[in-house]
């Protein structure tokens, strides 16, 4: 099974932001996905879907994915709003508290898309009732694939170590009995590809596709740099005993050499 890993697209509803395109760059992407990877089962989208959470960004943002021939599944951010989001999106799948998560069963596990939305910050949340909702799906049995917006983890990055998940270790709690079961876990919102172990848990998080986060690896902690390292989607191989994550630098222009 292929899953197309896509996050932080950081649309709006018009011009762009720091600078580059948000619309051209989800464009170029969806172009290669569709042209490179038209095998894959599914495209999960990771958060920050829009910069700035307005109407007009999602149906911007809802008029290019639509041109991906796969399954897409939508996932919210700390830039994200939900009004919004429903607005342009109204079919999205829910839970029962109506936060944006949902489980799809594939042959290789479930995978569950977590909301960590915490509305008016850029930290995480991820409260009692939605513990309760991932307690639930992890109660069934068989393997599971994360999928969330904010790490529940320091990455060593000052400035994105203050905004990650808050009541990481509640979270943790809810996992730890299954964690035998967990395959990998997913995650956006630092615009950086890095990879790791967390507590025995398998994980990696892919580019933005319009800006990224510098490594900053001394500070400072309240102010955030970015830069214009490449775009990138992640390209997961899952079988029934690996999970293989590639970054694909899709906007690279650079032909084909015979090595
Ligand atoms: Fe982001």
């Amino acid at each position: 099974m292929k899953i197309i890993h896509l996050t932080d697209t950081h649309l709006v509803g018009f011009g762009t932001v720091h600078g580059a395109d948000p619309a051209a760059r989800l464009a170029g992407a969806v172009a290669s996905i569709n042209a490179e990877h038209g095998d894959a089962a599914h495209v999960i989208v990771t958060g920050d879907l829009t910069e700035n959470g307005e109407a007009a960004a999602y149906a911007r943002f809802a008029e290019e994915i639509a041109k991906l021939t796969m399954p897409v599944h939508l996932m919210l951010g700390n830039h994200d709003n939900p009004d919004a989001f429903r607005q342009i999106f109204p079919t999205a799948p829910c839970d029962d508290t109506g936060f944006t998560q949902s489980a799809i069963d594939t042959p290789q596990g479930r995978l569950l898309l977590l909301d960590t939305h915490l509305p008016g910050s850029h930290a995480g949340r991820y409260c009692e009732a939605r513990r309760d909702w991932l307690a639930r799906q992890l109660a069934r049995p068989g393997p599971v694939m994360v999928f969330m917006h904010h790490p529940p983890f320091d990455i060593g990055i000052p400035s994105l170590d203050a905004i990650k998940l808050q009541e990481a270790e509640a979270f943790h709690a809810v996992l730890a009995p299954h964690k035998s079961r967990i395959r990998h876990l997913f995650f956006g919102h630092v615009h950086r590809a890095l990879w790791g172990t967390w507590r025995g848990i398998p994980y990696s998080a892919m580019r933005g596709l319009n800006h990224q986060v510098g490594l900053n690896l001394t500070g400072p902690a309240d102010r955030m740099l970015g830069n214009f390292e490449p775009p990138a989607y992640g390209v997961a191989l899952i079988t029934d005993d690996q999970v293989t994550v590639h970054l694909h630098d899709y906007a690279d222009p650079s032909p084909d050499i015979l090595l």
